[in-house]
């Protein structure tokens, strides 16, 4: 250890000229992982990153808004990065990798007056164990209304929209596809055949995988990454159609590290970190062009998506308004 003139010694100079970034990771905890470690290896900037489900992350910063403690906030869906924006809980950050990214990444940006942007998107769907519901002779289901058939008792897990945008991402999708009080109605005699409400929206297909349950409603490429590990998981899209996210990104108003916070917005919009993420299991479709798209992601032309309205579903009062309504009627009931 040299000390320096004024008794400053020199690993504590060291020390300080690393900066620091306070990262909330909404993606899955390996791919969260994979990032910060890419990121910390490349840069002199030691990342806190604590992994939250989307609901989860938004409440966090919500409650941090008189003093943040979260510089940027990486992954998960895009319906609360919207809210986020809508209540200035985020800043405005136009990077210079905007113009690198597919439309639908851009348009996140402006609906939301560039307070968040697209990283990935993906399509609702469901991964069922092959072997159990093979054991059991359940009909694998294929629609929306097949996972109401009372031979399902028990097997569907789904998460808690509360917590997970995930399940956010299918209160949303059912209402916009049936209406809300048909949707509703839906989710009461879905509740019958659902085992368990989980915090995180990749649970219910990892459960599947373990053979716990026989079916998880999940983002489709969540389904493809336990296939993917080998375990006899199948991934369905909805026959009646289905939602999808655009996975987002906000800068946190009042960062204390808003350097660190725009180096690593700038740098994991790169095609070369996104092209790497399905090494992690990530199999959403990447935001920047020029990143290779996964053999094993689903492919959206394949499945039938409905137009799903993010700046109505994004928006603090619709989503505060439904998931009240959830926690009413479905979230009390047999839990
Ligand atoms: C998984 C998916 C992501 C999604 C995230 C949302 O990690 O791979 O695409 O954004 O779930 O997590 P949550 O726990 O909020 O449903």
């Amino acid at each position: 250890m040299v000390i320096l003139a004024g008794g400053v010694s020199a690993s504590f100079a060291e020390a300080a000229s690393a900066q620091d970034l306070n990262l909330i990771c909404s993606a899955d905890q390996a791919v969260c992982e994979r990032l910060v470690a890419e990121f910390e290896g490349s840069h002199d900037i030691d990342v806190n990153m604590v992994r939250l489900s989307s609901g989860e992350a938004y409440a966090k910063i919500r409650a941090e808004a008189r003093n943040p403690q979260t510089d940027l906030w990486w992954g998960g869906t895009g319906d609360p990065h919207l809210q986020a924006a809508i209540d200035g809980l985020s800043e405005e950050y136009r990077s210079p990798m905007l113009e690198k990214l597919q439309d639908w990444a851009v348009e996140q940006a402006e609906t939301s007056e560039y307070r968040t942007v697209g990283v990935y998107s993906g399509a609702l769907g469901w991964g069922y164990n092959t072997d159990i519901l093979a054991e059991k002779g359940i009909e694998p289901p294929q629609c929306w209304a097949d996972l109401l058939d009372p031979a399902l008792a028990g097997e569907v897990q789904m998460a808690d929209p509360n917590s997970s945008g995930t399940a956010y991402t299918a209160l949303a999708t059912l209402v916009q596809l049936m209406g809300e009080d048909e949707a509703f109605d839906y989710l009461k005699k879905l509740d019958a055949n659902v085992s368990q409400y989980t915090k995180s929206g990749s649970a219910p297909v990892k459960a599947a995988g373990r053979g716990e349950s026989g079916l998880g409603i999940v983002f489709m490429h969540d389904a493809v990454a336990q296939a993917e590990e080998g375990f006899p998981i199948e991934v369905v899209a909805p026959c009646e159609g289905t939602g999808y996210e655009i996975g987002s990104m906000s800068l946190i108003a009042g960062a204390q590290n808003e350097d660190s916070a725009k180096t690593f917005y700038d740098w994991v919009l790169g095609a070369d970190i996104q092209s790497m993420l399905p090494e992690a299991g990530s199999f959403q479709i990447p935001s920047n062009v020029d990143a290779k798209v996964s053999e094993a992601a689903p492919k959206l032309d394949d499945v039938k998506l409905i137009d799903y309205d993010f700046a109505q579903y994004g928006g603090s009062d619709r989503r505060a308004e439904l998931l009240s309504r959830w926690s009413r009627e479905i979230g009390g009931v047999g839990n």
